[in-house]
């Protein structure tokens, strides 16, 4: 299973064997939950932190699974063992299940669980990085989370993908959308910052409680960096000083433009801290689980 393996059904198989049904409600109504942690050289950066969040996941859309903690810990490397990936980006999917004919009491569903370890993936590699990324300030609200909770990792991503599509039709990079109140949300896969005076400001609400947004968190009251986690207007966002997404793909990614416009610093003297001390962490036995490759 060189170069990925996923976990279906209850065992270990290569990927072009992974495969859901057609009628998944996770695939027919987006009724699943996710979560992405991933592996860097060798080892898991921040996995408990991952199995917490899915779990929390998992029980707040009533699903359960026949695997605790240990045994998804289990799985997860399992994968990544198979794989041989040094590197990789590990998948854990809840699905609502496979409803019986005429069935659409959900009660009723045995929920499914699915992972997988594919090589790692960048939102913008480090190649792009160097250049920056031009973001796309979408005017598209994201799905509000009086309809659906963001905490709660998923798949309602057509508000996200669309401004993708504007994004790349205005020769953007990538795209954020707003909360419900017009303020700066988050973006395909992303949690978004912004510096100001040396403030390190990130929306408190209405996203994705990001892991790689809260090791951000994290380093900046190590770092002293004061944060301030507030609603962030997009005028306020036009006016920082620095912007960078996070994310497990990627890491800490600074932004250069927003809507082609350049930001005054870049690359920015705060970003480049973070970044560092973000790759940093990853030696630092707490935050490492090592994958053991050996039969
Ligand atoms: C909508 C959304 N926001 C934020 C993030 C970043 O979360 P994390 O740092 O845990 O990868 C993601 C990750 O996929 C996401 O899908």
């Amino acid at each position: 299973m060189e170069g990925g393996c996923a976990f279906a059904d209850g065992g270990f198989v290569p990927l072009s064997e992974a495969k859901i049904s057609l009628f998944d409600w996770g695939f027919t109504r987006s009724d699943a939950t996710y979560d992405v942690v991933s592996v860097w050289q060798g080892a898991f950066f921040r996995l408990d932190a991952h199995l917490e969040r899915f779990m929390a996941s998992m029980a707040a859309l009533r699903m359960q699974i026949p695997y605790d903690k240990a045994a998804l810990r289990s799985i997860v490397h399992g994968c990544v063992r198979a794989s041989g990936l040094q590197s990789a980006y590990v998948a854990l999917v809840c699905t609502r299940g496979v409803p019986a004919p005429g069935v659409r009491d959900p009660r009723l569903a045995q929920n499914r669980f699915y992972a997988y370890a594919i090589p790692y993936v960048w939102i913008a590699n480090p190649e792009k990085q160097k250049q920056g990324l031009d973001l796309y300030i979408s005017q598209r609200t994201r799905i509000p989370a009086s309809s659906v909770d963001p905490r709660i990792k998923n798949y309602h991503w057509l508000d996200l993908v669309q401004s993708l599509f504007e994004a790349y039709d205005g020769g953007h990079d990538t795209s954020c959308v707003l909360d419900a109140n017009g303020h700066i949300a988050e973006g395909p896969g992303f949690n978004l910052f912004m510096v100001k005076q040396g403030v390190v400001y990130t929306p408190d609400s209405g996203v994705l409680q990001g892991i790689s947004r809260q090791t951000v968190l994290e380093l900046c009251a190590r770092q002293g960096l004061s944060t301030s986690l507030e609603p962030l207007p997009m005028a306020a966002l036009r006016a920082a000083d620095e912007v960078f997404i996070t994310s497990t793909a990627g890491g800490v990614m600074p932004v250069s433009r927003l809507d082609g416009q350049t930001l005054p610093h870049f690359p920015g003297p705060v970003t480049q801290r973070l970044h560092a001390a973000y790759w940093a962490l990853h030696d630092e036995p707490g935050m490492r689980d090592p994958v053991d490759y050996k039969d």
